[in-house]
């Protein structure tokens, strides 16, 4: 820490105290990220006294607000029993609680959520990508697919006042493919499109599992080749670093469906039961296999297939795969491609084949793949694959494509579980403050000048003792003070003092930077 700087600005209102800084560090943006040493957490970001980074105080977690919507508080009730068309009672009190599965996000969240967009922002254009967004409310009928999702279950939809049913988006993929078809050739191929959106799911809430939930999202539109899915997962390799997040900690199970594809063919299983089946593996290891089985008998899945296709599913080598399907399907030359590139582009030890990841939603063609921490503590951290035909089952044209969603949820616990939080505080490089009433008018004149050069300033806007104003200083980690003094201003002049140092001179408004 460093020693206190005393007050040196010789001024009636300021010679009667002395006052201990914080030292800050370099301004970036409206904020500043340090190294995540747990020992500073007390020290550096203010909320870090009152809120400790528990599992019950999670960044990104509101607290858990089930009682809120269960039991209304006393002060609810009337409302509750007022007849119709009887004018609300606004001075009733109300729950203070954002609903169940939904969070706020007061100044100190939304640091950190900004540092964690800001990582996916320059990712996302380290790789080239462009970025996009979508409307939160779309068309039910984006999401409405047959093969049984988890997905559709919980969706929130509802008809608006036109009578539409409209939905709240569980996830981005359907609207970038109808972006896509609006678009037609006008884009030309291929497409890369991240974008950072909240999704709304009503969802079982587990850690990490929430009713809104942001996503990032990378896809490349046109490109049949794995060489798609190899720069996605890069580029997932990439932001993990940037984090601090190693292989040691994450990893990704990499499959195919092509390889459901290929033992369900040796069966003669209809078409139409590929992504219902594909749907039903998925809740392996949620629900007891006795329960999976019966539920693949209903889509048409023979017992021999059924035996066949769970010890598929069981393999975790290669090779093990190629001997069971023969090297020449799709399937095993797009994995073995895939884990070639994956050295090429020097991510090898992050990636592990798993035939059992086969992921939730329909719309997956090829190779599917999840992030997941190696300690196993955590629901999966991101995931996706190849869609090469959810295009043409909007009424586009068949154009390849895959990409991936990862959650700002579960990064947030992981890091949280690593010690590798980092402290984002805020960061305002200017407080200017007059030193008299009425030269209020001077301080606003102060600050504008400073603003229009592009510095940030927190003007004080009452007449505040000086040391709430130094108190204030620490607080937003101001690097200067500036006082407009009665004296000085008639000179044209003001006091601007260096808070790490204490140092301390008069400059001229003209010559103020
Ligand atoms: P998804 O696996 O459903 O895929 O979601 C992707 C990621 O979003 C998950 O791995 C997780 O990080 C996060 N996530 C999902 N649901 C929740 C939730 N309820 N609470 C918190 N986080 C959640 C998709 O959504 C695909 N559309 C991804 C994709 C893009 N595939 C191709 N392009």
């Amino acid at each position: 820490m460093a020693a206190a700087p005393s007050l040196l600005i010789l001024h009636p209102r300021l010679t009667f105290f002395a006052t201990t800084l914080r030292p800050f560090s370099l301004i970036h943006h409206q904020f500043s990220v340090h190294p995540p040493t747990p020992s500073r957490l007390p020290v550096l970001f203010a909320r870090s006294r009152h809120h400790s980074y528990s599992s019950s105080t999670s960044p990104f977690a509101t607290p858990d607000n089930s009682n809120a919507t269960e039991t209304p508080r006393a002060g609810r009730s009337n409302s509750v029993s007022s007849p119709p068309n009887q004018a609300v009672d606004y001075a009733q009190k109300i729950d203070v609680n954002p609903p169940k599965g939904t969070r706020d996000f007061p100044p100190e969240e939304m640091r950190l959520r900004n540092w964690l967009f800001h990582n996916f922002r320059e990712v996302s254009e380290l790789f080239g990508f462009e970025e996009v967004d979508y409307p939160v409310l779309e068309s039910e009928a984006l999401y409405i697919r047959k093969a049984g999702e988890e997905i559709r279950d919980q969706l929130y939809c509802f008809e608006d006042k036109g009578n539409r049913r409209v939905a709240l988006r569980p996830e981005l993929t359907p609207s970038l493919a109808r972006l896509v078809i609006q678009k037609g050739k006008s884009v030309p191929l291929p497409i890369k499109w991240f974008a950072i959106g909240q999704c709304w799911r009503y969802e079982r809430m587990t850690r990490g599992r929430r009713r809104e939930h942001y996503q990032w999202n990378m896809d490349i539109i046109g490109v049949p080749d794995v060489t798609g899915e190899a720069e996605l997962i890069s580029s997932i390799v990439t932001f993990f670093k940037r984090i601090g997040i190693t292989a040691k900690d994450v990893g990704f199970k990499i499959s195919s469906r092509k390889v459901l594809q290929e033992v369900l063919s040796l069966y003669s299983v209809p078409e139409t039961s590929f992504a219902k089946a594909c749907i039903i593996i998925d809740k392996m290891g949620k629900i007891p296999m006795e329960e999976i089985k019966k539920e693949l008998k209903a889509v048409e899945l023979s017992s021999d297939a059924i035996e066949d296709l769970l010890q598929v599913l069981s393999m975790k080598s290669l090779t093990e795969l190629e001997e069971k399907l023969g090297g020449a399907g799709e399937a095993v030359r797009e994995l073995k491609q895939l884990f070639s590139l994956a050295e090429k582009f020097g991510y090898s030890e992050w990636i592990q084949f798993d035939a059992s990841v086969v992921r939730g939603l329909a719309y997956y063609t090829g190779i599917v793949f999840e992030g997941f921490d190696r300690e196993g503590k955590l629901r999966a951290i991101c995931g996706g694959g190849r869609y090469d035909r959810l295009l043409s089952t909007f009424g586009g044209d068949d154009i390849p494509a895959c990409g991936f969603g990862f959650g700002d949820a579960v990064i947030i616990e992981l890091l949280k579980e690593r010690q590798l939080l980092p402290e984002v505080s805020v960061e305002v490089e200017n407080i200017v403050c007059s030193l008299d009433p009425d030269l209020q008018g001077s301080a606003a004149t102060v600050a504008t000048l400073l603003r229009g050069k592009g510095q940030c300033v927190d003007l004080v806007l009452e007449n505040k003792p000086l040391k709430w104003v130094f108190k204030r200083a620490a607080r937003i980690n101001a690097r200067r003070l500036i006082l407009v003094g009665r004296s000085e201003w008639e000179r044209g002049m003001v006091n601007v003092k260096i808070l790490s140092t204490g140092e301390q001179h008069e400059v001229n408004l003209d010559d103020l930077q």
